[in-house]
């Protein structure tokens, strides 16, 4: 198996890598990222030198790249998470989330289908798009959470576009039977986790005293799932999933933004032996998000009963393992919050 890992010096796709690396020592895995400012190869050093690994700078906004890389690796499949993520980032520049959410996946699924299909056909070939439950929009029945029949409905640049190349890889499926398979994940938190979001900003907020900017009232909920849970189910799908399937991810975990911060401000007291409340003072409300998404709550009931995936950490062991990573890793936030990160491995695959 030649396998084509897109995103993989992210957040998420540095542990779906890593897994695939060393579960599967038979694969050949290559990491196609363009290293923008939330790809760290810092987040593979433990396996940057495997034998079955192969890291690969290139920009999925780039046809002819990509055609000729399927041409040069031969590949058998391609999980595709290469994406910009951030929401925020979204409203303020939607165009670079056309760009590679909506123009990027599309040049994929064209350099997967025409390399394919010029090379033998579809047999045993496998396109596996990673997207997000933002698609489905926002809740406001306590009682609803979205399944896999929940009409899209994305109302952020960031998750219109998601929808936007989900339906592209929906359509690649129905037309040209393009062996597709997709999964739509809630909110993921863990080690890696870039700053700007909010799990990571508030653990970095709180160590350096700095205001804990909750947006609004705090009252938005979202469903949280540690992000090596995420890796697991994405094994699942890729290996077990049906062709043409989708499977929504989610850990069944629902919190409200100011609760999750208040959690994690008491965590930060006893870590770093500050008095019972201290962190909190540091909360600060803030304009609210423009547009901003009151509840998504994932029903991950089918990938549960059809893979046999389920989520292996609670909540509170998860927050923990999380906080201790942070804790122990200052030096890969100094490196991100610094910007010494990108210089440093944009400089060593600049010639690649
Ligand atoms: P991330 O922003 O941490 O990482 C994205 C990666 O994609 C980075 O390494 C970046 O360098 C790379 N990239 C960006 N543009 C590229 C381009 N044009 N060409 C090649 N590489 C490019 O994102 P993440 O949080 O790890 O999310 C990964 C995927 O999972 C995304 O598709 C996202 O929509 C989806 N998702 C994320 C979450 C979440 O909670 N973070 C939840 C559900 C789904
Ligand atoms: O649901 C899955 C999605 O989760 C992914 O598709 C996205 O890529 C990922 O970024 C995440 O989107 P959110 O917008 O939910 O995540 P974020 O961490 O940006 O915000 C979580 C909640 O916290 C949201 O309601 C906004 C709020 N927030 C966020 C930040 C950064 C704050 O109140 N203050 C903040 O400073």
């Amino acid at each position: 198996m030649k396998l084509l890992i897109t995103g993989g010096a992210g957040f998420i796709g540095s542990h779906v890598v890593r897994l695939f690396v060393t579960k599967y020592p038979e694969y050949q895995i290559y990491n196609l990222d363009a290293l923008t400012y939330a790809g760290n190869l810092a987040n593979l050093k433990d396996i940057e030198n495997a034998p079955n690994y192969t890291f690969i700078k290139g920009d999925i906004t780039d046809a002819k790249f990509l055609e000729d890389m399927f041409a040069e690796l031969s590949l058998d499949g391609v999980i595709h998470l290469a994406a910009e993520s951030h929401v925020d980032r979204s409203i303020t520049d939607p165009m670079s989330f056309v760009m590679t959410n909506v123009v990027g996946t599309v040049n994929l699924l064209n350099a997967a289908k025409n390399s394919w299909a010029s090379t033998g056909g579809f047999e045993g070939k496998r396109f596996y798009h990673v997207s997000t439950d933002e698609v489905y929009g926002s809740l406001h029945n306590p009682e609803d959470f979205f399944t896999e029949e929940t009409p899209y409905d994305p109302q952020s640049p960031y998750s219109a576009s998601k929808a936007a190349s989900d339906h592209f890889v929906r359509a690649y499926g129905n037309t040209y039977k393009l062996p597709v398979v997709l999964s739509n994940c809630s909110n993921n938190y863990g080690p890696n986790h870039f700053p700007e979001k909010l799990i990571p900003l508030m653990i970095h907020n709180i160590q350096t005293n700095k205001p804990l900017p909750v947006y609004g009232k705090g009252e938005n909920v979202r469903d949280w799932l540690f992000v090596v849970d995420h890796a697991r189910a994405i094994d699942a799908v890729f290996h077990k999933g049906k062709e043409g399937e989708t499977y929504n991810i989610g850990g069944f975990n629902e919190w409200k933004n100011i609760d999750i911060v208040h959690l994690l401000c008491g965590i930060m007291d006893r870590k770093l032996g500050r008095p019972e409340g201290t962190s909190a003072q540091l909360i600060t409300y803030v304009t609210d998000r423009a547009g901003h998404d009151l509840r998504y709550a994932i029903d991950a009931h089918k990938i549960m009963n059809e893979l046999g995936w389920e989520p292996s950490l609670q909540f509170a062991e998860g927050l923990e393992k999380t906080v201790d990573w942070f804790l122990a890793n200052q030096e890969w936030m100094d490196n991100v919050t610094s910007g010494a990160y990108q210089s440093y491995y944009q400089g060593m695959y600049a010639n690649r």
